[in-house]
């Protein structure tokens, strides 16, 4: 589970949703694990094993607060997505409710 907030696209980007978030213990890290879906996805690449990344929304839980815009459902729909790809789903991706999210 990634987040919108690793994308270093995003965050060196002026007019993007994301450009003033820079708590950068959580956003380094979340950038790590978006590396780690790149290599585990090459390593496995020859494998049926899937391995994306997942940015579920701004979603009402103790991390995302009562202010954020996504119930806990909605919010569940990514990563139950990516769950439960079909055998030619894609590996290595970094997605939000099927959409690509820039790295
Ligand atoms: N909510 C958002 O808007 C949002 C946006 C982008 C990405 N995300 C990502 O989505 C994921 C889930 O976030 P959330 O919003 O559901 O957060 P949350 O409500 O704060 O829940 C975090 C969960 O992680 C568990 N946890 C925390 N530290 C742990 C540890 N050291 N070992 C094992 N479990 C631990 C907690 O367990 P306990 O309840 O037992 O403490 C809790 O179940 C996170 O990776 C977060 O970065 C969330």
């Amino acid at each position: 589970m990634s987040s919108i907030e690793a994308s270093l696209t995003l965050h060196a980007t002026p007019n993007s949703p994301i450009y003033d978030s820079k708590p950068f213990a959580y956003n380094a890290s979340k950038a790590a694990v978006n590396a780690f879906t790149i290599h585990l996805a090459h390593e496995l690449r020859n494998t049926p094993v899937k391995i994306n990344s997942a940015h579920p929304g701004w979603v009402k839980t103790e991390l995302g607060g009562e202010g954020a815009m996504m119930d806990i459902a909605e919010g569940a729909k990514t990563g139950v997505e990516l769950a439960i790809l079909p055998d030619d789903g894609p590996s290595g991706g970094f997605f939000h409710l099927g959409e690509p999210v820039p790295w």
